[in-house]
């Protein structure tokens, strides 16, 4: 039988989790938006949204390429689709379509794509080099991929160091691998793309460091804070790690003089062959 932990991914699908990839969309949102420019993602574009979670760029993308556009939304977790095929219906976005599917198991059901969207997808995955082939089958000949994933995550950390952080950094990096996943996933890309049938047309490094007082300490503060009961009830951590961790997080932020590095992100746009 496929129980509820084995079908979602390892950081779980539960409010908090949704509420934390709406913020994490917003902040990254001017990010997200140029590379789609770049890559010619425009009005009429038909895109594809790989792993779309609960849907927060799929209705970005929906917007941008508008009701002469197209866009595939594709994600395993069934409360995600329920959420993002909710929205796009009460919002009148009939030009999305979601499904339900695992890309580790299933193709995807389109072909003849312009673009495609992947973020903080393919270092939750087994296959990743499967996940770029089965991304190529949906793109036609000059399509363009899109990827943000992580280069350096180890860079995630508080300074001045606290070592409840860096534990909770480790911790995660094991709990993905322990899925099945790498943390990071883009120091493989160049070659993986390669391999599937795509040529790299660009690249750029993405990170941040911010202060307490900062919008974006929020983003790195608040995986801590919706992590760590999730690595609890994975049963990865037991309850004095979890208070030692938040107790160092109330800590930093207590200090205005706190900084918070954010895990590093690799921009890689490549053009399917
Ligand atoms: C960190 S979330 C990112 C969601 C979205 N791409 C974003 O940037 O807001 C990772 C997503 O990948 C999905 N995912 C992980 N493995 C998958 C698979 N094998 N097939 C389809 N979706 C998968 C998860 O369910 C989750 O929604």
């Amino acid at each position: 039988m496929t129980t509820q932990v084995e079908r979602d991914y390892v950081l779980g699908t539960h409010d908090d989790e949704v509420q934390r990839l709406q913020f994490q969309h917003d902040l990254w949102q001017p990010h997200v938006r140029h590379a789609w420019l770049a890559a010619g993602i425009g009005p009429g574009s038909h895109v594809l949204d790989v792993g779309a979670g609960p849907g927060f760029a799929t209705f970005d993308l929906a917007e941008l390429v508008g009701p002469l556009g197209r866009v595939v939304a594709v994600e395993r977790s069934r409360r995600f689709v329920d959420l993002l095929a909710g929205a796009c219906d009460a919002g009148g976005m009939h030009h999305v379509e979601a499904h339900e599917m695992d890309l580790m198991h299933d193709a995807i059901p389109a072909s003849g794509l312009d673009a495609a969207w992947c973020r903080w997808v393919a270092c939750f995955v087994s296959d990743p080099a499967l996940l770029l082939r089965r991304v190529h089958a949906s793109l036609r000949r000059g399509g363009v991929l899109v990827l943000h994933e992580y280069v350096d995550y180890e860079r995630y950390r508080c300074l001045p160091a606290r070592p409840g952080i860096e534990r909770f950094v480790q911790e995660v990096v094991a709990s993905w691998r322990a899925t099945g996943g790498e943390p990071d996933i883009a120091r493989q890309m160049p070659a993986l793309l390669k391999d599937a049938g795509f040529r790299v047309t660009g690249a750029r490094p993405l990170g941040f460091a911010a202060l307490p007082s900062e919008l974006a300490w929020h983003w790195p503060a608040g995986f801590v804070r919706t992590n760590v009961p999730r690595l609890l009830e994975l049963g990865r951590v037991d309850a004095a790690w979890a208070k030692a961790v938040l107790d160092d997080l109330t800590a930093a932020e207590a200090d205005p003089g706190s900084l918070f590095i954010s895990p590093q992100v690799l921009e890689i746009t490549a053009e399917r062959l």
